[in-house]
Formats: structure tokens, C-alpha cells, sequence
């Protein structure tokens, strides 16, 4: 990854990046060290790249076209196929845990594809083992995204594995 990268406590992994294609790079970058069930927790406030990160997941894991990710703001999911279900929750939008119920997140999370949710900290229970980001404006372009790996930091598997889910 970027020659930017700095480890500052154990897990933990701290990424600059100074334009929304390197954040759309970093993020198909991360794609690679998912492995299949997986959950990809995005924090920060408006307009920190969370969706432009999501792009480059979704990229990393073979949707083409990264433009034709958007922000599920109404909906709170979408889905896409890649070389596995993709789904992508907003919560910003999310009223309550009642309208949590409803996008049956419980149905599809750490059950199969890799689920990307913007504004995860609306969540009142976090995910476990998931991978999570937190993204800062640092001014202008710039971003500091820091990035907590599952498993300490521990790179498991890849996009084959994806792949050979996929196949199953
Ligand atoms: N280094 C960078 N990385 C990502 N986005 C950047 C960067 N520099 C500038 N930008 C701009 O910041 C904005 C990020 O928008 P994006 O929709 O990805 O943010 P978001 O965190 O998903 O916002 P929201 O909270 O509204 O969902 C875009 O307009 C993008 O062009
Ligand atoms: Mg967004």
C-alpha cells in the first residue's frame, strides 16, 4: 500500500490520502485482505469519502464500473454483484433500531458477501471482527483514514477467496 502508511497502536492503520481517486485506490486495495463473509464499518462526518472508499471496495471486489455506486441514502442498502454480494447500508438516514429491522441487516450480515455501512456508529451494537475505517477531513483534499484490520491487523485471505466462495 501507500508509502503514507504509518502504524500507530497495534491493529491499527494509518493511511493519508491526498485525492478521491488515491482513496478509491486505497479502497480496492482493502478489498483484497477481505475475506467472505465480511463486514467493512465506514465512520467519519459528511463528505469524508466514505462512499468514495466504498467505490474502491466495491471495485477491489469486480464491479467494473465504481461510478454506479451510490449512496443507498433512501433505500439504506443496495446490492450489488461483484465476485460476491456486495451490500452497501447508509445509516444516516436511519431513524431508530426499528428501521434498522427493516433493511434486515440480521439477514445477509456476516452471513454471506461483504456488507459496507456508512455511518455504522448509528448502529447500537457494532459488528464483530469487522474491519473498520475512520475517515477525517484533514483539509482541502486530504484525508487521514485510519484503519482497524479483524484479527489485529492480520491479512487472512483474498480476493481468490472471494472468488471460490463465489463458485460454491
Ligand atoms: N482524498 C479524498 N478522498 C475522498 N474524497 C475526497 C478527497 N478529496 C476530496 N474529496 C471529495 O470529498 C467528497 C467525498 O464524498 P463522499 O460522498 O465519498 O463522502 P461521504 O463520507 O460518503 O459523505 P456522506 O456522509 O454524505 O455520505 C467528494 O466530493 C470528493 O470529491
Ligand atoms: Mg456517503
Amino acid at each position: 500500500m501507500s508509502s503514507r502508511r504509518a502504524r500507530r497502536k497495534p491493529g491499527v492503520v494509518q493511511i493519508l490520502s491526498m485525492s478521491p481517486e488515491e482513496t478509491q485506490r486505497i479502497g480496492s486495495e482493502l478489498a483484497q485482505s477481505l475475506t467472505v463473509p465480511s463486514v467493512v464499518l465506514l465512520r467519519g462526518a459528511l463528505g469524508t469519502g466514505k462512499t468514495t472508499l466504498a467505490r474502491g471496495i466495491a471495485r477491489g471486489l469486480g464491479i467494473d464500473d465504481p461510478g454506479r455506486v451510490i449512496s443507498p441514502s433512501f433505500t439504506l442498502v443496495n446490492l450489488y454483484h461483484g465476485v460476491c454480494p456486495i451490500y452497501h447500508v447508509d445509516l444516516y438516514r436511519l431513524e431508530g433500531e426499528r428501521d434498522l429491522g427493516t433493511i434486515g441487516l440480521d439477514d445477509f450480515l456476516g452471513t454471506e458477501g461483504v456488507t459496507i455501512i456508512e455511518w455504522s456508529e448509528k448502529m447500537d451494537v457494532q459488528p464483530e471482527k469487522a474491519m473498520e475505517v475512520e475517515l477525517e477531513d484533514a483539509g482541502g483534499d486530504l484525508r487521514v483514514l485510519r484503519i482497524k484490520f479483524p484479527n489485529g491487523g492480520k491479512v487472512s485471505c483474498s480476493r481468490s477467496t472471494a472468488r471460490s466462495r463465489k463458485r460454491r
